[in-house]
């Protein structure tokens, strides 16, 4: 197939050279003169192991070139893949100034030429930014209706430089966002013989899931050094910390804890963070992530009053209080923090919980919950019917079915499930999480 590259940096050269590898005609275009004599010639313009190679085998076979020409380097393109850098803005947003160029270019050519090729963004775009700015620029500049007469896809790319060959050929995912079904079809044939889970997604979903990567990469690397410094300050060997901590795939390197929805409590979690930070402070260590986490917790919890307080209800219900299902422990739950809040603004709540018993609570658990909540006992319902006069139901625990929430929005009460409750269809009028 013969690909365009827009943008001969990192991604560019790396994603050429493995084309080529594969077979493909590859025009790379680039606005840096040097860069374009170089990989005229076959040679590397970056610092990458293993692409000189395969860009000189691919110079040598006849199949690469390069231009400053956006006209010569679209001409019979099948695909044009745009690698052209997004940096930081003075104030940290995102430029996309070199995309829109190139795109504006690629536009007013194709305006005098029959060619359609599939445009293929790999830059790192934030979410919106190729429905809402790339194909309106695109459809202006082209004058073809993008979608009908041509297509564009949103491919992120998710190579680290110094393992990028490799990272190419053996890539962790394949993610194809598309604004039409089948858009991306010409791409995954490229990818036919790469062993990778495919995920074709919206544009949108495409643009996020990249970020999402990188900032739990950039999150993992902050935690891992953060809690090294405590281990540090105490002759404790951090690296065999780690490693034991990386053992653990099935609470810890797992999707274990990665479901948007709820914010944590519970007698551990809170009270072991605090007691941490308290510890380092002493030491004088700084750990600004970790000091951050309770105060992001309870920004959750403040999110979930203040959008259940947006639909102004008189009556809400509540199915689960204790911080997860099956245990009657309320200590620091934030679902009793929600309740609380709740009543504050003069709310009726009914609360379904079969596992909490008011008569059977000890200890700090009773303590805390008769603190936050006086009448515990006038607020438990003792079975799920008890809900039903209520115009708003919060399900915190997954101990209903779908059958039930059904129910409930046929009977016209809003459901804010915070359970992800198998079974509903998400796109159900009065039917909602906290984050979809
Ligand atoms: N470098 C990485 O490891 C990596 C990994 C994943 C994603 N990304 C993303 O990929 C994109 C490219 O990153 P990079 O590191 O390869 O960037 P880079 O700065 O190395 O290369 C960008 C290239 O685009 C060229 N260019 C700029 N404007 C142009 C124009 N109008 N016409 C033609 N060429 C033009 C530049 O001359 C340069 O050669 C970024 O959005 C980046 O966030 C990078």
């Amino acid at each position: 197939m013969k690909i365009s590259i827009f943008g001969m940096g990192y991604v560019g050269v790396v994603s050429g050279a493995c084309l080529l590898q594969d077979g493909h005609e590859i025009v790379g275009v680039d606005k840096i003169a040097a860069k374009v004599a170089d990989l005229s010639q076959g040679r590397c313009p970056i610092q990458e192991p293993g692409v000189a190679r395969l860009l000189e085998e691919g110079h040598k076979a006849g199949r690469l070139k390069a231009t400053t020409e956006t006209s010569e380097g679209l001409r019979q393109s099948e695909m044009v893949w745009i690698c052209v850098g997004t940096p930081s803005g003075p104030d940290g947003g995102i430029d996309l100034l070199s995309v829109e160029a190139v795109i504006k270019e690629i536009g007013q050519t194709l305006h005098n030429s029959d060619d359609r090729p599939l445009i293929v963004l790999r830059s790192t775009c934030l979410p919106g930014s190729t429905a809402n700015r790339i194909i309106p620029l695109l459809g202006k500049e082209s004058g073809l209706t993008v979608g009908k007469d041509i297509h564009v896809v949103f491919h992120p790319e998710f190579l680290r430089e110094g393992t990028a060959v490799k990272d190419f050929y053996e890539p962790a995912k394949i993610v194809i966002g598309e604004a039409h079904a089948g858009a991306g079809d010409v791409l995954l044939s490229v990818y036919e013989k790469y062993d990778a889970p495919r995920f074709r997604l919206g544009l949108g979903e495409a643009e996020m899931v990249k970020y999402c990567d990188n900032l739990f990469h950039a999150l993992k690397i902050t935690f891992a050094n953060e809690v090294a410094a405590v281990a540090k300050s105490v002759d404790v060997d951090a690296r065999r910390v780690a490693e034991v901590f990386c053992a653990d795939t099935k609470l810890n390197i797992s999707a274990r804890y990665l479901r948007p929805g709820s914010a944590f409590g519970g007698s551990c979690l809170p009270k072991d963070v605090r007691a941490i930070l308290r510890f380092a402070s002493l030491k004088s260590l700084q750990l600004p992530m970790l000091r951050n986490v309770l105060a992001s917790n309870d920004a959750q919890i403040n999110n979930l009053v203040t959008h259940i307080l947006t639909y102004r209800p008189h009556t809400v219900g509540m199915v689960g209080l204790a911080f997860k299902a099956n245990t009657d422990d309320m200590r620091e739950s934030p679902y009793v923090k929600v309740a609380k809040a709740l009543i504050g603004e003069g709310i009726k709540l009914r609360i379904y919980d079969p596992a909490v018993h008011p008569d059977r609570l000890v200890g700090s658990n009773k303590e805390q919950v008769q603190k936050a909540l006086r009448h515990l006992e006038d607020l438990l319902v003792s079975s799920l019917e008890d809900l039903s006069a209520t115009e708003l139901i919060i399900v915190n625990h997954p101990t209903v079915d779908a059958d039930c929430i059904y129910g409930w929005l046929n009977g016209g009460i809003r459901v804010l499930d915070l359970a992800d409750i198998e079974g509903v269809d998400r796109h159900t009028e009065a039917y909602e999480g906290i984050y979809w």
